[in-house]
């Protein structure tokens, strides 16, 4: 019977642990000792967990005899966030007679509590970048319908605008999602084996004709073979996409626009243990102060230069936002130089395992 208990237990899909009446951690299972990869068997659970709640909860159930339910986070750059059950057990049957302890499991809650914030954010966001388009949509059926309803010119003229702001709803309501879906998945490392070069040749082909149409050339430069690296190609395709959307759009007529691609094997266990992957473009550039905000979602540098660049797709804010939260998802690292007047270059960094 007790091993049937301990395998069980050692198998139960959330992290387990057995307290004792000292505090002292007696079992962690399999899911604990994963989730937690410094639990210390034998030591103070404060060492393990130093968050307060935790202990609390646990230092309760030890002198009042009662079950706990309760939620801590432990803080980072991935916040995660956990609901704890502590159980006290007046007497565990396993590797002779322990008396009093406590039962405490896990339940991660973290992509729930991601997905509250992120509907709550989506809510805010959405209805307020939705509400300009819009309003010029029923400001122009409002003209049409009244002062403007014989007028065959001012028709033409308010359904082409009518369209641009409808496709650029349209637009904005696919880079919601898609920023949406891919912070759901930010803490799950991706499992598949990226080809950087393929995934970059598979932009170029997308983006050429925009790049002729500018008179501008897209150059891949390579000094050594590339390793292939841990990722998800569909979603490095998408960054790399949206880098050298931007660098073509904001880039100069006649420019090249350059991607190389770097190994970096000089510091092992930094960021810098990887690829680095370069996205430069010839155009005007960026003010320093913009370039710590670029990657939050709806910023926009809004000046005159920028605003009759017309040509390209339209412009959301969310791309820089999208392709942050990519890398992330990768243990990767994004880099923005840019220098008035002169250019930009936009640098991903990627960790090679
Ligand atoms: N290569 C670049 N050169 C100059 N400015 C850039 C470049 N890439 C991005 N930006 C600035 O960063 C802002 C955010 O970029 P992004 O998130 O891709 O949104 P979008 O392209 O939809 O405007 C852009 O509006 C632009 O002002
Ligand atoms: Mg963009």
């Amino acid at each position: 019977m007790d091993d049937l208990f301990s395998v069980i237990f050692e198998h139960l899909p959330n992290p387990s642990l057995v307290v004792a009446q000292d505090r002292r951690i007696i079992f962690a299972n399999r899911a604990a000792r994963v989730a937690f990869a410094s639990v210390l068997i034998g030591k103070d659970l404060a060492l393990t967990f130093r968050h307060p709640d935790v202990l609390n909860a646990v230092d309760r159930s030890i002198t009042e005899g009662m079950a706990e339910i309760g939620e801590f986070a432990i803080p980072g750059p991935l916040a995660q966030v956990y609901e704890l059950h502590t159980v006290p057990i007046s007497e565990l049957p396993v590797g002779g007679k322990i008396r009093g302890c406590i039962l405490l499991s896990l339940h991660d809650k973290t992509k729930a509590a991601r997905s509250e914030e992120m509907r709550a954010d989506f809510v805010a966001n959405a209805s307020h970048e939705l509400r300009s388009p819009l309003s010029a949509i029923l400001g122009f059926i409002e003209t049409l319908q009244g002062p403007a309803s014989d007028d065959e010119s001012a028709r033409f003229r308010f359904l082409a605008i009518m369209g641009r702001e409808a496709e650029r709803m349209n637009r904005l309501i696919d880079d919601l999602l898609h920023l949406s879906r891919v912070e759901i998945d930010e803490h799950v490392r991706p499992r598949g084996m990226v080809d950087l070069v393929a995934c970059i040749g598979t932009v170029f082909d997308l983006l050429e004709p925009r790049a002729r149409s500018k008179s501008m050339t897209l150059d891949l430069i390579t000094r050594e073979p590339v390793k292939r690296i841990n990722g998800d190609s569909d979603q490095l395709i998408q960054v790399f996409r949206n880098l050298i959307e931007n660098a073509i759009h904001y880039g100069a007529e006649n420019t090249p626009v350059k991607v190389t691609i770097e190994s970096r094997v000089d510091r092992p266990n930094a960021p810098e243990n990887g690829i680095a992957v370069h996205v430069t473009d010839q155009g005007d550039g960026i003010a320093g102060q913009h370039i710590p905000r670029l990657t939050e979602r709806f910023y926009r540098i809004d000046n005159a230069r920028t605003r009759h660049l017309t040509k390209a797709p339209v412009s959301t804010g969310l791309g820089l936002a999208i392709v942050k939260h990519i890398i992330n998802r990768h243990r990767g690292r994004l880099k923005i130089e840019s220098e008035l007047g002169t250019g930009s270059t936009f640098s991903v960094f990627l960790p090679v395992d």
